[in-house]
């Protein structure tokens, strides 16, 4: 079964996909699956890549590769000044891309254009689970808890006060369309707020303003079988260390010490079952398919709320979707087993 697998990519959790995709490289092949790495540079550009000792190739430039609108995976590479040849037709893509432009549908509709199996979430979960505003909205209709918020547009801004008096202090400013906490600011006082805004826009012309909830961070990975069944795993915690405030981007990628990863989560079993259903009606609630990790936050008094839902989560063999799957009898190789025959289904 030849596998084209997607990594890098424009979006500012590049690195973090270049991660998650090793560790995809390192189990698919080449036993069982014949994987093609493709790497997205940040430009976009796709560009035939290579798995050689656990590296995976990152060309500046080189052969480019092309999926044919409405070719049932077929593929062309095209060298750079040479004519260009036809690769082996492709059975599945498989998307490693975190964030815009790879998480948020754009690619799940390509492999929809050229008609080639996707691993993954489908098009319309990976869009509305993408954008944190849109999200919530489905959220709330579908009765699943979420933190109070306020949707700002670039030009009208609302002040700081305005804001405190709905959500109080401290509150989070946070790009909607994110991940990995990128362009994330915790405000505590005024004079922080404008830095906030530009560091936000730098991001998304939509930002979301939402009250800061005091409580433990819970993840569920989902994962959907090929009759339509949902897995729900076991739950992880994030117990990130006092010195970074809240699981900002350096805690998660770049000081070591900068979190932790609890599996299972010490839960009462009654709020972890209620948790898992809350998981489950989430992800129907944004239209996921396939799987989706269900990010969580839980108060001292055993409430509960969806903060995120990412289609994409991070995918090393270390990684919270893959550790809760592992707790809950499920290993790395069965997920991609299982990702692929949803894929092929
Ligand atoms: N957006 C990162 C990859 C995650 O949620 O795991
Ligand atoms: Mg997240």
């Amino acid at each position: 079964l030849r596998i084209a697998v997607l990594f890098g990519g424009r979006s500012t959790e590049h690195d973090v996909s270049v991660l998650s995709a090793t560790n995809v490289m390192r189990v698919l092949g080449p036993q069982k699956y014949d994987a093609i790495p493709v790497f997205v540079t940040r430009e976009g550009q796709w560009l035939l890549s290579s798995f050689e000792d656990g590296t995976l190739a990152k060309p500046e430039k080189g052969t480019e590769v092309c999926l044919v609108p409405g070719g049932r995976g077929r593929v062309f590479a095209i060298p750079a000044g040479g004519p260009a040849y036809e690769l082996p037709t492709i059975d599945i893509l498989f998307p490693v891309l975190h964030g815009l432009h790879g998480e948020d549908g754009s690619v799940q509709g390509l492999a929809e254009v050229a008609r080639v199996p996707l691993a993954g979430c489908g098009i319309l979960g990976s869009a509305t689970a993408l954008d944190k505003d849109i999200a919530k909205q489905l959220l709330k209709a579908a009765g699943v808890p979420v933190a109070r918020s306020t949707t700002i547009h670039q030009g009208t801004e609302p002040s700081l006060a305005a804001l405190e008096s709905e959500l109080g202090l401290p509150l989070f400013i946070k790009p909607a369309r994110q991940g990995s906490s990128v362009g994330v600011r915790k405000i505590h006082a005024s004079q922080e707020f404008e830095g906030a805004l530009t560091e936000g826009f730098k991001h998304d012309r939509k930002l979301l303003a939402e009250e800061f909830v005091r409580g433990r961070e819970i993840e569920f990975s989902v994962l959907e079988d090929t009759a339509s069944n949902l897995f729900v795993s076991r739950p992880g915690e994030i117990v990130p260390a006092e010195s970074h405030g809240f699981y900002s981007y350096d805690a998660k990628y770049i000081d070591e010490e900068g979190a932790a990863l609890k599996v299972p989560a010490e839960l009462p079993p009654e709020v972890e079952a209620g948790m898992r259903d809350m998981a489950a009606r989430a992800f129907r609630a944004v239209g996921c398919d396939s799987l989706a990790r269900i990010d969580f936050f839980l108060t001292p008094d055993m409430q509960f709320l969806v903060n995120e839902i990412n289609t994409i989560p991070g995918f090393t063999d270390i990684s919270m979707y893959s550790k809760a799957m592992a707790a809950s009898g499920v290993s790395y190789a069965e997920i991609i087993d299982r990702l692929v025959a949803h894929g092929l289904a």
